[in-house]
């Protein structure tokens, strides 16, 4: 364990009073917890280097007061595409993801449902399980907050933020929304206490709580975020988090007198500990491994610091501000960066749970497969925007890129070398670019589809890969080596030759795009006669021009990508532009066929 924390440093906040600063505060005494572990003093240092070159992603731990809709699969699509980025540059990734189960709001979607809150947490939390699968998300650990592991470490967590005296008793009154389980300023809220994101009235409460100083953390916070711009990205998100700060920031409640289903108050069993102040160490609980001890300890010297908090932009105070705070006061190091993405909406509102207004995911994978799911929203928001859904759009994308440009130029291609060289590459792939100059494009593009992905642009690493597509497309075109087999002799070798080319383009088109769509890219390297086990041991150097050698058998060609049905076409700079029919049984059929492809 030692070996792994080669750079210690310690966080030491500038103190502040704890005075609370609320006019709703009236104070109490603080009552004091001994951390039973008195000798882990390590904790105050932190590992930021001792992970080498692990790189730990987390998505946010979704409320099981309702199943997953298509705004939950968002962010772990997104995920998921820079994890497996991550895993191709040879990254020993952790990709974190799980359930937040405790709370009001879950504990009265139970109760709605004629449940106990365990058991609704079981089946919800299973629903997201089952969505991951179906939606190809290689996530490394799965934590739900109701495990015990979790439990033991809030709880180690709260008392040494409560021996560093940054917790205190206090009285408060003010206006909640269940549904962001968070208490609201009134300034922000919209007629009759209305919620501005669920558009429901905020309860009135008052109760004593426990108090997390929050306040004290203001200076550290601003230095932090001075210091480490990229903390907070898009970047301009961080004004945002930045004036927050600058605001002033007010200690909050971090127990709740009145909720059950929770974590008790280690010594305190009348409150149980505010989900938030719950959730958020599930990111470090994740880490801890099932055989040993669940402490701090060995949670945060298997890979913590995280590399990348990944949230949708609602959440971004819990994880900007409270949560490098909770850290602070803890002693542990602070992630390297928190990416706020945009809504997915539907008719200009957020897309949720508690609307309504939701996208199943799960019919979407039904009706047109994993990748084209994945592809569409990752190509089609910009990552950090809002992007409303659009069927008509979903078919037309995905059909214009993913079946024309990537399917055909690998059908047709595979067509033409079965029936002129017996599905055989003639010669290897260098060979046949040997001073072709698109070979160099393919190559820049390559490039920069790596800078957007390492950008967390996901939509442009897209785009750059399609581009490949295009100019692929465009060679093929223009050499017409149909043609040209017809002319026989050196005409015929060049055709065969063209045909190495485009497919070594594939080939390449197939890794580029396996962060966004790895079960298509799959198909693409059977076809190009590769085995499952060559195909999980690719990594981002492949995406260099050569793999591809002479005599390699390509598999029987068989469409990757089938397209969606049904629609009426015009296309518009390589982008089909359609009116899209009902026969939602006739699309079905296409996805499971491509599926089973
Ligand atoms: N449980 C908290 C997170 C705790 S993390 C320690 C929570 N859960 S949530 O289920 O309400 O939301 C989880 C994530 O889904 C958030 O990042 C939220 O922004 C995201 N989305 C929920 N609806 C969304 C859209 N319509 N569009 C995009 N993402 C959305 O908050």
């Amino acid at each position: 364990m030692a070996a792994r924390m080669n750079t210690l440093s310690l966080l030491n906040p500038s103190h502040v009073s704890l005075r609370p600063r609320d006019y709703r505060f009236s104070h109490r005494p603080l009552r004091f917890y001994t951390s039973p572990n008195p000798n882990r003093g390590a904790l105050f240092c932190t590992c930021s280097t001792t992970n080498g070159e692990s790189f730990v992603l987390t998505t946010p731990l979704y409320y099981v007061n309702a199943p997953p809709h298509m705004g939950s699969a968002y962010t772990t699509i997104a995920a998921d595409a820079i994890a497996r980025f991550q895993r191709l540059l040879g990254k020993k990734v952790i990709f974190i993801t799980g359930t937040d189960e405790h709370g009001e709001k879950i504990a009265a979607a139970a109760m709605a449902q004629g449940s106990i809150p365990l058991d609704h947490c079981n089946l919800i939390s299973q629903a997201y399980k089952t969505l991951w699968k179906d939606l190809d998300i290689s996530y490394d650990k799965f934590i739900r907050t109701t495990d015990s592991k979790h439990e033991a470490i809030v709880k180690e967590f709260y008392s040494r933020v409560l021996a560093k005296g940054d917790i205190y008793q206090a009285d408060y009154e003010g206006l909640y929304c269940v549904n962001c389980e968070e208490y609201k300023d009134e300034k922000e809220l919209l007629e009759n206490n209305c919620c501005p994101v669920h558009l429901k009235p905020c309860d009135s409460r008052k109760e004593e709580n426990y108090f997390f100083a929050l306040s004290k953390y203001q200076k550290s916070l601003e230095e932090a975020l001075n210091k480490n711009p990229n903390f907070v990205q898009p970047s301009f998100r961080l004004n945002e988090v930045q004036s927050w700060v600058k605001g002033g920031l007010r200690d909050f409640s971090i127990s709740r007198a009145s909720v059950d289903w929770g974590i008790p108050i280690p010594n305190d069993r009348s409150q149980t500990i505010y989900v938030w102040f719950d959730a958020l160490l599930g990111y470090i609980s994740a880490l801890s491994d099932e055989q040993e001890q669940p402490d701090l300890l060995n949670a945060v010297s298997s890979g913590w610091p995280a590399a990348l908090h990944l949230i949708g932009k609602d959440i971004l105070r819990f994880h900007a501000v409270y949560w490098p705070a909770m850290l602070m006061s803890a002693g542990l190091s602070l992630p390297k960066m928190v990416f706020g993405h945009g809504f997915l909406t539907k008719d200009g509102m957020k897309m949720g749970k508690s609307l309504g207004n939701t996208l199943e995911p799960n019919e979407l994978v039904h009706r047109f497969g994993t990748d084209a799911v994945r592809y569409f929203f990752l190509r089609e928001v910009e990552f950090g925007s809002d992007g409303d859904y659009s069927e008509e759009r979903f078919i037309n994308i995905v059909n214009a890129h993913l079946a024309n440009t990537i399917g055909n130029l690998l059908n047709r291609t595979l067509g033409l070398l079965k029936k002129n060289c017996q599905s055989t590459l003639v010669v290897d792939s260098t060979t046949a670019a040997e001073g072709n100059e698109f070979k160099d494009n393919v190559e820049k593009l390559v490039d920069k589809a790596r800078m957007h992905y390492e950008n967390l642009s996901l939509s442009s690493a897209c785009e750059a890969v399609l581009e490949i597509g295009n100019v692929g497309n465009f060679y093929m075109d223009e050499r017409a080596p149909w043609s040209l087999f017809k002319q026989g002799g050196t005409a015929s070798e060049a055709a065969a030759k063209d045909l190495v080319i485009i497919l070594e383009t594939a080939r390449i088109i197939a890794i580029a795009l396996l962060p966004v769509t790895p079960s298509l890219s799959w198909r693409i390297y059977e076809q190009l006669g590769y085995s499952r086990d060559q195909f999980d041991a690719a990594t981002w150097g492949d995406t260099k021009w050569g793999g591809l050698k002479g005599g390699q058998v390509m598999a029987q060609p068989k469409p990757v990508f089938a397209r969606i049905e049904n629609q009426t076409e015009d296309v518009d700079k390589g982008v089909a532009v359609g009116k899209t029919m009902k026969s939602k049984g006739k699309k079905m059929k296409q996805a499971q066929q491509v599926a089973g492809a």
